[in-house]
Parts: structure tokens; C-alpha cells; sequence
């Protein structure tokens, strides 16, 4: 499947909020850089995951994603609203979608899924430090987690990599994005009708 067949037709079926954009976005970044070792924090149902996945195919590349589909990791830090909406979620109902999709566009040989927050992913035996090409921060959006995230995952990227960024609007990210701009230039937003996602260059 195309990249404009998965954003257009196949991805507005899935839980998430990746747009079409985005995802092409996404697509055009590992594709036209040859970004071959990619890491998203925060997959939900996989449509951003899909579309790194997607492209690491074209390039013979691999993508994990980390997510534990847990309510404690979706409501840590976070405020009532939040912690009352990711109340009423099937975890494993979201976890099990995602598989669907990565066999569903044949991309499973490429994308692993770990079952892991993300600090604990970093801290497994399973993650080899180091030496990112792409990574897409998409986790839990609180001051602490999102801080936590860029300290943390930003410095694994290598030089010259690229990191995109969601939700640079919401008052909680302000500091991971303060951050953020001391590790890596700004490149562009997804369009001009979506400035809530950022695209940057490791320093
Ligand atoms: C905004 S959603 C991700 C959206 C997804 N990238 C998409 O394209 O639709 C945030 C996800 O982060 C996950 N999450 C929450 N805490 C996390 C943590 N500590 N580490 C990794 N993922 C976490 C949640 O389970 C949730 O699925």
C-alpha cells in the first residue's frame, strides 16, 4: 500500500489522531533521508507507527514503538479531564488493534510494538543506546512525562536525525519544547493548518 492509499483511505478507520498530513509528512522525512532506525513514543492504535512503518519498509529500515496500554501510564501527572477520558479505554483492546493493522498492511516485519513505558524501555536490556535516525515523541503529554521524554530520547538521536514533536500547542509541553529548542533546530510544521505537530534537526 501507498503511503496517499494508507493516509487517504486506510487510516481514518483507526483510533488515533495522526492526520493525513502527518502521516505523509512522516512518510517523506525517512523516505527522502533515508532515516532507517526510527523510535516513536506513544503509538494508541498505530497510525503514525504505520506510516514510519510504511516507509522503513521502502527503505529497509525498522521502527519500535513503545507504549505500555496501561490507564496508569496514560493518567500519570496528568489533570481530571484527562485522567477521567483515558479512564474509559480497553487497553487491550487498543494493543490488539495495532497488531491488526502492522499484519493488516504487512509491515510486521518491520515494526516492533514493546509494551513499555518509555522510561522503561529505556532502561531494558532491549534498547541498544544510541544512534536514533528518527524519532517521534507522542506519549503522555504532562509537564513531567513530556519533559521526561525529550531529556531522556533526545539525546539518543544522532546528529543530523529528526525529531517530530505533537501537541507543541498544549500549555502542558511548554517545557519539553523550551528544551527541546536547545537540542535541536526547528524545520517546518506539518502544514500551515497544523502547527500543533513540529518537525526538528538534531544538533
Ligand atoms: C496521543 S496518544 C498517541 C497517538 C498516536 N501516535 C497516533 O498516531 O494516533 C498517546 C499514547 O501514549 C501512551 N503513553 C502514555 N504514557 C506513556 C509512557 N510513559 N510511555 C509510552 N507511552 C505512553 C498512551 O497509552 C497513548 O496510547
Amino acid at each position: 500500500m501507498t503511503i496517499d492509499q494508507y493516509a487517504d483511505q486506510y487510516m481514518p478507520s483507526m483510533g488515533g489522531w495522526c492526520s493525513a498530513p502527518k502521516a505523509k509528512k512522516i512518510h517523506q522525512y525517512i523516505v527522502q533521508r533515508g532515516l532507517k532506525r526510527s523510535l516513536e513514543i506513544g503509538v494508541f492504535a498505530g497510525r503514525s507507527l504505520c506510516a514510519m512503518g510504511i516507509a522503513a519498509k521502502e527503505i529497509g529500515g525498522s521502527v519500535t514503538g513503545i507504549d505500555p496500554y496501561t490507564y496508569q501510564a496514560a493518567a500519570d501527572d496528568e489533570n481530571q479531564t484527562n485522567r477521567d477520558w483515558w479512564s474509559k479505554l480497553n487497553y487491550e483492546e487498543i494493543y490488539k488493534e495495532t497488531l491488526r493493522h502492522l499484519h493488516g498492511l504487512e509491515i510486521h516485519d518491520t515494526v516492533y510494538v514493546g509494551r513499555y513505558t518509555s522510561r522503561g524501555y529505556f532502561h531494558s536490556n532491549l534498547y541498544p543506546h544510541g544512534g536514533l535516525d528518527f524519532l517521534h515523541i507522542d506519549g503522555n503529554h504532562s509537564e513531567w512525562n513530556s519533559t521526561h521524554d525529550v531529556c531522556m530520547w533526545v539525546p539518543e538521536v544522532r546528529q543530523g536525525g529528526v525529531i517530530c514533536m505533537d501537541d507543541m500547542d498544549w500549555e502542558s509541553t511548554a517545557t519539553a519544547r523550551r528544551l527541546l529548542a536547545k537540542q535541536a533546530q526547528f524545520l517546518e510544521f506539518v502544514d500551515e493548518t497544523e502547527h500543533n505537530c513540529a518537525f526538528f534537526q538534531k544538533l
